[in-house]
Parts: C-alpha cells; sequence; structure tokens
C-alpha cells in the first residue's frame, strides 16, 4: 500500500503518468525464454519476452566452473540513444566477446509499475533465468569443416507437427537450426509469434542458434511489420548473410505469393519493388571475398524461385531478379518451402544451374556438410528417409 500511496503522490505532483498493464493485474512472467539470434564471432543478441513492461538486462560469465554469484558479471541491457528500453520484448546485443569461447548467461526483468515524467520508474519484482543452471552458448569462430543443420518450414503453428519433426529430425544434434518460413499462418496478434511458434523452440533455442526465412505468411498481419522485432538479422532486414564454418548461407525474402495488386493484400503490398531492391543487395553479397572464398555457398528462400507453367507470381519475380544473379555466382544448394511437398529441381543448364530442394510441411530435412560433399536428407513424421541427395564437390 505505501508503494501505492507514493505513486499516487508522485503522479499527481508530475502528472503524465503512463500506467502499465501490471497495475490490471497480470502476472508478471517471463512469457518466452531466451533464444539466441545473429550469433558472431564477438557478440549475440539474447532476446526474451515478459508478460508485462519490464527493465531487462542479460549477465555473463565465463564457463570456468565458478558460482555465477561469485563476482559482478558484466551487464547487457537494451538501450537507444542513451536510454534503457521498458518494454514486453527484450532486444539485448552482447559485444566484446572472445571468439569460440564458451559463456554462461542468464537474463533478469525487472518489473515496471509505472512511468512519469523525467523517466522517474517504478518498479515491483523481478523475473529471471536460473543462475544455478544458467543457459550456454559459444561464440563463432571455430566451427568443424563437417557439421550438419536441421530445416523445418511450413508449420503454420502446429505444434504437434512442430514437435514431431523436431524430434525425428535429431533437433538437438544440430549445429543450428533454419525455420524456412510460414512458421505461423498470419502475424495477427501481439502474442501470436511468441504463442503459436517461439514458445515451440524453448527447448533448445536458448543455447542453440537458429536463423529465420521470412516465409509468405510472416508478411500478413497487423504486426507483421514487429517482424525484425523478434529476428534481428546483421543487415536489419529479413534477407541477410551468415557464416558457419567454411559455409557462406544467404537467406533470402521472397515476399508476397500473389502480385501487389491482388485484392487480398487490401492496397498494402509493395513487394515488386522491395525484391528489386533485395536483389540490388544480392549482387553485392555475392562479389564479397567471404562469399567467393567459401567451400559451399548455400541459399534459404520460402518460394521456390522456379519458373513453371503453373507458378504465381512471386515464384515468377524470384526466378527472374535472384537466379540470374546465383546462377552467376555459384551456389550448390538452395533450400526453399512454401509448396507443402517435397519437389526436387535438378540442376539444369536451361534454369537453375544448382539444385533446388523444396522441403514439404510434413517433413524436415538434415543437411550434411562434409569436406568432398553436401548431403540432404529428408525425414518425414515417422523419422523415416523418404530422400537422400548427395552432391559431391
Ligand atoms: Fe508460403
Amino acid at each position: 500500500m505505501a508503494h501505492f500511496y507514493r505513486l499516487a503522490v508522485v503522479s499527481a505532483v508530475l502528472g503524465m503518468v503512463t500506467a502499465f498493464p501490471s497495475i490490471a493485474g497480470d502476472k508478471f512472467s517471463i512469457v518466452q525464454t531466451p533464444y539466441l539470434q545473429d550469433l558472431g564471432e564477438t557478440g549475440v543478441t539474447v532476446v526474451w519476452e515478459t508478460s508485462t513492461p519490464s527493465l531487462g538486462w542479460v549477465e555473463i560469465a565465463p564457463d570456468d566452473g565458478s558460482h555465477f554469484y561469485a563476482c559482478d558479471r558484466p551487464q547487457f541491457y537494451d538501450a537507444a540513444l542513451g536510454t534503457r528500453k521498458i518494454g514486453k520484448l527484450h532486444k539485448v546485443t552482447l559485444t566484446g566477446l572472445e571468439p569460440a569461447t564458451t559463456y554462461r548467461y542468464r537474463v533478469i526483468s525487472k518489473e515496471v509499475l509505472d512511468t512519469v515524467a523525467g523517466n522517474a520508474t517504478f518498479y515491483t519484482g523481478h523475473v529471471y533465468t536460473s543462475y544455478s543452471k544458467p543457459l550456454k552458448f559459444k561464440t563463432l569462430g571455430n566451427e568443424p569443416s563437417e557439421f550438419h543443420f536441421t530445416v523445418m518450414n511450413d508449420i503454420h503453428q502446429d505444434s504437434a507437427r512442430f514437435s514431431t519433426l523436431a524430434a525425428v529430425g535429431g533437433i538437438d544434434k544440430a549445429a543450428f537450426v533454419v525455420f524456412n518460413g510460414d512458421m505461423v499462418s498470419s502475424m495477427g496478434t501481439d502474442t501470436t509469434i511468441t504463442k503459436q511458434f517461439l514458445n515451440y523452440t524453448s527447448s533448445f533455442s536458448g543455447e542453440k542458434p537458429f536463423y529465420m526465412s521470412r516465409g509468405n505468411h510472416e508478411t500478413r498481419g497487423q504486426y507483421a511489420c514487429t517482424f525484425m522485432d523478434y529476428f534481428p538479422s546483421p543487415t536489419g532486414l529479413p534477407y541477410y548473410t551468415f557464416e558457419y564454418g567454411d559455409v557462406f548461407f544467404i537467406v533470402l525474402d521472397s515476399g508476397e505469393d500473389k502480385p501487389d495488386d491482388d485484392v487480398e493484400y487490401y492496397d498494402r503490398a509493395e513487394f515488386s519493388k522491395y525484391r528489386a531492391q533485395e536483389a540490388e543487395w544480392l549482387k553485392t553479397v555475392v562479389e564479397s571475398p567471404e562469399f567467393k572464398n567459401a567451400a559451399y555457398r548455400i541459399v534459404f528462400v520460402h518460394m521456390p524461385p522456379v519458373a513453371e507453367r503453373d507458378s504465381w507470381y512471386g515464384c515468377l519475380e524470384g526466378n527472374r531478379l535472384f537466379v540470374p544473379i546465383l546462377n552467376k555466382a555459384g551456389i550448390d544448394l538452395m533450400l526453399c518451402g512454401h509448396l507443402h511437398k517435397y519437389v526436387y529441381h535438378p540442376a539444369s543448364g536451361e534454369a537453375n544451374v544448382f539444385p533446388v530442394i523444396v522441403n514439404g510441411n510434413k517433413t524436415v530435412a538434415n543437411v550434411y556438410v562434409k569436406e568432398k560433399s553436401l548431403s540432404v536428407e529428408i525425414l518425414d513424421l515417422e523419422g523415416k528417409k523418404v530422400k537422400i541427395h548427395t552432391f559431391k564437390k
């Protein structure tokens, strides 16, 4: 009562009170456990979400066996323009880390009851992930030349299918995971992406990084514009690159599937211009020394950019804009989704000069990178190998 009395007095004096939902009785909790994004040699971004607005930070410790409370640990906040942010979604970038080094970490959020003019902020309880069993991540810098990663797509919010495919794919053994689009059917509410996708990843995503490739369904809904808040990338855009070991990965964003003027987009779509800008960016990527010097070059894009008799506009535009650049660049493999069925387009001198594998919505793909070959195993819901492709170097 004393706190609310003080709050009432301060509010009356200063005015401009911003009341937060916790006052209405929402239980303060972590509704999305921390997950790793944009892992690099000297940094990583940790994202988590609380039920009500809070101030959040990450504490890190070396993986040296000392107690987490042995000393003050470095703290990292989500700050902009010199001010620490308050909100439900926390996106904290850790910098200045050592390459190829394992760190322990935990996240802490302090609930905000109210803010008043002048940034005066009133806190109540706090929530945090375990200090006794902290999460761990390892910065890049010493990856093996042979590894494998797991790809899933077109889950459309189905938690049972996600869990089954994650289990049969052995997601815990993969170096990382790629979600190749349409993990939800629409970003329709401010909780959809958390409750109907990110929550499903919580068993691994605090320690194993995943990479998000935007599907056309993640461009839909009132909260589609929040996509980058959840999936920060090195470019600040849904199309970006990353490296792991000797492999260079390109993640493309194929946008929507129908023409921009289609009635279903309510005069809101502008993907033709967007994809054209993306193609200009792609031209610079394939000229980079990192791309040229890689042992393998793999592309992820949700909608297969393949021109066929019954192809829709989005695929045709990907074929017109992206494929000519990639054909000249030397791509080893492209992985797609969207069609809800397995399809294989072998390398062809007349179309894509690299193999294109479309993973279905009821299968999971494991990609094995070896010094002399790339192999793709497609597993069904029972864990049966339905297709294996091997591409010799
Ligand atoms: Fe799709």
